[in-house]
C-alpha cells in the first residue's frame, strides 16, 4: 500500500490517472479518445459477516480504488489490458464466452455479459485499460471496485443512462453468475452507493439503506494491512456461509417467523444449543450479537459519540476471534496494540478475515502517532511492518476530468 502521506484528498492521484490513460493509448492504438472513471474500494466498520446472514452492515468507500480508461471501438470487439495484471484479453461482443477464462479478465467480461442481458444489445465495442491503488487481497474489495468501475465506464461508452443501483446489480450478477463467487451484497453496494463524508447503513435482508454522516473533522479511518494472504481464505469463507445456513435451519424451527439468521434471538440459540453443537452455536452467537453491536454503533455515530462505535468494534473483533474464528495472530496483535493507544476509539479485522487488514477508528490528527505504535508492536512480534494507510469516507464511482 502506498504511504498515507502520499494520498490526495479524495479521488485518485493525478499521476495514477495520467499513467492509466497513457497506457490505454499505448496498448490500444487506433481507438477513439478515452474517458476515465474511478470506482473506490470499501472498508467495513461494523456488521462483520452479516451481509449473507441478512443483517445490517456499516461500510465506507475509501479514496483508493480502480481507475478505468475506456474508448469506443467500431469493430464490435471488447479488449481489456491492465497495469496490475498481465495479458491482453480480446473478445467478440457478438460471441462472448459463456465459460470463465480463469483470468482477471473474468471480472470485466462478466460485467459486459451482465450488462448485455440487462439492456438487451451492446451497440459497439470498447477498449479498456485498468489501473489502481487498492491492495489486492487485503479485504478492501478490489473485485467490487473493478466490477462497478467497468459497469460505469461501459455504460458511458454505450450511452446508457443507468442509475447507481443498476451498476450494483450488474456487478453482483457478474460476480455471482459469471466469476462464480457467492459474495454477499455488501461490497458492490458499499462501492456503488457511497456518499462522501458518510458511512452506508445497509440492511441486507431487504436491501434498505441510508447514509450516516461521518464526522471527518474529528475522525479518521486507519487501515493496517498485515500482508497475510491465506490460500484457505475462500474455502473457509464458504464454510462459514454454510455453517450459518445450517445453524439457521435448526434455529428456524424454534422461531419460524425469522427469515434469516440475523433475525433469530439469543433465547432461541439457548433453546437449540444441544442440537446445534458447539461450532454452529459459536457461529450463530457471533451473528446474533453482531446485529445488536452494529445498531449500537450507528446510534453512537448519530449521537456524535464515536467511542460507542469504537467499543463495538473492539467487541466485534473479540467475537470474530473467539466465536467466528476468522482472525489470526497478526490481526490480533494490531487490535491489541491499538487498544493501548488512547487516540484510537476502536478497531477490528475487516473483510472476511483469515489475514488481510484491520480497520481502526481514530482521532483525526493522531494518524502518525497511531501508525508508529502499530508498527512498533507488529515489528516486535513479526519482524516486519504492516502497511498502514489513512482514509476519509469517500464518494462513489465518478468520471474523471482529463
Ligand atoms: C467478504 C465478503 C463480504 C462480507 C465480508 C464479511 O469481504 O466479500 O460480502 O461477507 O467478507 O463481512
Amino acid at each position: 500500500m502506498p504511504d498515507a502521506r502520499e494520498m490526495g484528498p479524495g479521488g485518485p492521484p493525478s499521476e495514477l490517472v495520467s499513467e492509466v490513460v497513457s497506457q490505454q493509448a499505448e496498448r490500444h492504438p487506433g481507438v477513439g479518445a478515452p474517458r476515465a472513471f474511478f470506482a473506490p474500494g470499501r472498508v467495513n466498520l461494523m456488521g462483520a459477516h452479516l451481509d449473507y446472514n441478512g443483517g445490517a452492515v456499516l461500510p465506507a468507500a475509501i479514496d483508493r480504488g480502480t481507475v478505468v480508461a475506456v474508448s469506443p471501438r467500431s469493430d464490435g470487439r471488447l479488449r481489456f489490458t491492465s497495469s496490475l495484471e498481465g495479458g491482453e484479453h480480446e473478445f467478440d461482443l457478438a460471441r462472448l464466452p459463456s465459460e470463465r477464462t480463469g483470468t482477471w479478465a473474468d471480472y470485466p467480461l462478466g460485467i459486459a455479459r451482465a450488462m448485455l442481458s440487462y439492456v438487451g444489445a451492446g451497440p459497439e465495442g470498447a477498449s479498456f485499460h485498468f489501473g489502481g491503488n487498492l491492495p489486492i487481497g487485503a479485504g478492501l474489495s478490489s473485485s467490487a471496485s473493478i466490477c462497478v468501475g467497468t459497469s460505469r465506464s461501459l455504460a458511458s461508452v454505450w450511452g446508457l443512462d443507468l442509475e447507481a443501483v443498476d451498476h450494483v446489480h450488474i456487478a453482483l450478477a457478474a460476480e455471482r453468475e459469471f466469476v462464480g463467487v457467492q459474495c454477499g451484497i455488501m461490497d458492490p453496494y458499499a462501492v456503488g452507493l457511497a456518499r462522501a463524508g458518510h458511512l452506508l447503513w445497509l440492511e441486507c435482508r431487504d436491501v434498505r439503506f441510508e447514509h450516516v454522516p461521518f464526522d471527518s473533522e474529528r475522525l479518521s479511518i486507519l487501515v493496517a494491512d498485515t500482508g497475510v494472504r491465506r490460500e484457505l481464505a475462500a474455502s473457509e469463507f464458504n464454510r462459514r456461509v454454510e455453517e450459518c445456513r445450517q445453524a439457521f435451519l435448526i434455529l428456524r424451527r424454534e422461531e419460524p417467523e425469522a427469515s434469516c439468521l440475523a433475525q433469530v434471538s439469543m433465547d432461541a440459540l439457548g433453546a437449540c444449543a444441544e442440537e446445534l453443537g458447539p461450532v454452529l452455536s459459536r457461529r450463530a452467537a457471533h451473528v446474533i450479537a453482531e446485529v445488536g453491536r452494529t445498531s449500537l454503533a450507528r446510534e453512537g455515530l448519530r449521537e456524535g459519540r464515536p467511542e460507542v462505535l469504537g467499543e463495538q468494534m473492539m467487541d466485534a473483533h473479540a467475537s470474530l476471534r473467539g466465536l467466528y474464528e476468522v482472525s489470526c495472530p497478526e490481526l490480533d496483535c494490531l487490535v491489541e496494540a491499538a487498544g493501548r493507544c488512547e487516540e484510537v476509539f476502536g478497531g477490528r479485522l475487516t473483510g472476511a478475515g483469515f489475514g488481510g487488514a484491520c480497520v481502526f477508528l481514530i482521532e483525526r490528527g493522531s494518524e502518525e502517532v497511531v501508525r508508529a505504535r502499530l508498527e512498533e508492536s507488529f515489528r516486535e512480534a513479526f519482524d516486519r511492518d504492516p502497511q498502514v494507510a489513512v482514509f476519509q469516507a469517500a464518494g462513489g464511482p465518478s468520471e474523471l476530468a482529463l
